[in-house]
C-alpha cells in the first residue's frame, strides 16, 4: 500500500528522541508523503527546515486557532515569506476552535480570514480546523471564497449533513484515527458516504492515535490503520483506499513523489 499521511507535527517535543526512526517506520509502512502542519510561525518554520531535510515530508504553515491571539499584521508578513519557501504546499492549520476557546472568538475570525485571503494571494490550498465552530467557519468560507487551490476538513468531526455542506463548497474531508474509535457511528457513516475523489487520510500525530495505538503517541506509519479501517466501512480493498486518498492527497497539495 501507498499512502500520504496528510496531517502530521513532527516538530512536537514527543518526536524529538526518535524521529528518524519514526520515518523510517513510516517508510516501511507504505508512507510515501507526510504533511507536516503548522501552528504558529516557529512550527511553521521547524516544519519548513524539516521538510528540506527528509524526503518525505512537506509543509504547511500557518497560525492555529489556539495561536489566533499573536496573529498581526507583521506575523501575517513573515507567514508570507515563509510560505514561499521550497516544499510549503498549503496553509494550515487555519480555522475556528470554539471548543478549546485558547484565543478569543474574534482574534481566531480574522485569523482565519487573513491566513484564507493570502492563501488565495499564494495559490495555495488550506487546512482547516473546526472544533465545536462548524457553522461559523462555514459561514466565514461561503463568504471568503475557498482559494481557487482547494482545501481540506482536517480530522473531520461533524456528521453527514455538515460533510454535505463541505463537499458543495468544494472541500475535501480527512479521515483521522476517531474513525477507528468503537462509538464512532457518525463518522463511520461519514466514512462510508465521501465521494472517493474527495476522500483523505490523515494521522494528526502525536495526538488521537487510532485503535490498536489509542491513547498512545500517535505516528505517521499507523495511517495504516485508518486506512484499513475506512476500507471495512466502505466494503473496498485497502489497496483501492490507500491509492484514492494518495492520488487526492497529490492532487490537493500539488505533490509529485
Ligand atoms: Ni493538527
Amino acid at each position: 500500500m501507498l499512502l500520504v499521511d496528510t496531517h502530521a507535527h513532527l516538530n512536537d517535543g514527543r518526536f524529538r528522541q526518535d524521529l528518524p526512526a519514526v520515518l523510517q517506520r513510516a517508510t516501511a509502512a507504505g508512507v510515501r508523503a507526510i504533511i507536516n502542519v503548522g501552528f504558529n510561525l516557529d512550527s511553521s518554520r521547524g516544519g519548513v527546515k524539516l521538510a528540506g531535510r527528509h524526503a518525505p515530508v512537506h509543509a504547511a504553515v500557518g497560525f492555529h486557532p489556539h495561536e489566533a491571539k499573536d496573529f498581526s499584521p507583521t506575523a501575517l508578513a513573515e507567514l508570507r515569506s515563509i510560505a514561499t519557501s521550497e516544499k510549503v504546499v498549503a496553509i494550515g492549520e487555519i480555522g475556528l476552535d470554539f471548543y478549546h476557546n485558547h484565543s478569543p472568538a474574534a482574534a481566531q475570525r480574522t485569523a482565519f480570514v487573513g491566513q484564507l485571503r493570502l492563501a488565495r494571494e499564494l495559490n495555495l490550498p488550506v487546512i482547516i480546523h473546526d472544533r465545536d465552530a462548524h457553522r461559523d467557519v462555514l459561514t466565514i468560507l461561503l463568504e471568503e471564497g475557498l482559494p481557487a487551490a482547494g482545501g481540506v476538513m482536517h480530522c473531520f468531526s461533524g456528521d453527514t449533513a455538515f460533510a454535505e455542506q463541505c463537499l458543495e463548497i468544494g472541500l475535501y474531508l480527512s479521515l483521522a484515527g476517531p474513525v477507528t474509535f468503537k462509538q464512532a457511528e457518525i463518522l463511520a457513516e461519514v466514512a462510508r458516504q465521501v465521494p472517493s475523489d474527495r476522500l483523505l487520510v490523515e494521522t494528526d500525530a502525536p495526538y488521537l492515535a487510532p485503535v490498536p495505538f489509542r491513547g498512545k503517541r500517535n505516528e505517521p506509519a499507523y495511517v495504516s490503520f485508518i486506512v484499513q479501517r475506512i476500507a471495512g466501512l466502505r466494503a473496498e480493498k485497502p489497496e483501492t483506499v490507500a491509492r484514492v486518498t494518495s492520488e487526492n492527497a497529490r492532487r490537493l497539495f500539488g505533490i509529485s513523489s
